[in-house]
């Protein structure tokens, strides 16, 4: 008697818990589910992230930019002409045996990349900007346009950008280099948009 008057008050208890377990298991299933749509979304429509060379004069710098987005899954573009060729010895040196994993894509002119470049932003990164990267809020779509080592990029480039952010800097440092500044930035846009690999 005791042990079914026990079962008669548990039961309605059991089949309870056991609904909201199975509730809360499909509720952090379907959160599963929808982070693992919205990654899929960002890397295969949205497109992921991506870094753009504009000229790039130094091959070690290049070879570093691309080892870097070998490394945290970020295509690059490379906006020539170059100031070295793709077969010099510090540009394979710098880009090591990554160049042949790495996703880069050389355009032969601004205008031919404008006219085949990825949909998304295009920020600038450039010691003329007056907005910190800090305070920016990047998207995963964006793609992050470095300049040339010697001079930037021209004011026709600046005006067709969407943003121009800046790696503010102690006074009297004009810049830093374009590798590091671009490891720099990535990072920060990388971890706004949660787009470590
Ligand atoms: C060596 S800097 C070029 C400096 C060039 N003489 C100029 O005045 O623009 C090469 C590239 O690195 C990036 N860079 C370097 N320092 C930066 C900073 N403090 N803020 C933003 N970008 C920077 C920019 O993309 C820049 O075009």
């Amino acid at each position: 008697m005791r042990v079914l008057r026990h079962d008669a008050a548990e039961f309605p208890f059991f089949c309870r818990t056991l609904a909201g377990a199975t509730l809360d298991h499909a509720r952090a299933s379907c959160g599963g589910v929808k982070a693992a749509f919205a990654a899929l979304w960002t890397k295969v429509v949205l497109r992921p992230m991506r870094l753009a060379l504009f000229e790039p004069d130094i091959p070690q710098n290049a070879g570093t930019l691309i080892r870097l987005g070998a490394g945290l899954n970020v295509p690059v573009d490379i906006i020539e002409p170059c100031g070295f060729l793709f077969s010099d010895r510090g540009f394979k040196r710098a880009g090591m045996d990554y160049l042949d994993a790495a996703d880069y894509v050389r355009h032969s002119s601004w205008q031919a990349y404008l006219a085949s470049r990825a949909p998304g932003r295009l920020i600038l990164l450039t010691v003329r900007g007056s907005l910190p990267y800090t305070d920016f809020a990047f998207a995963a779509s964006d793609t992050l346009l470095l300049g040339r080592e010697s001079a930037g990029v021209p004011d026709t480039v600046h005006e067709a950008v969407d943003a121009r952010l800046r790696i503010p800097l102690r006074t009297g440092m004009r810049s830093i280099n374009v590798a590091q500044a671009g490891a720099m930035v990535l990072g920060e846009a990388l971890r706004q948009t949660k787009g470590w690999p």
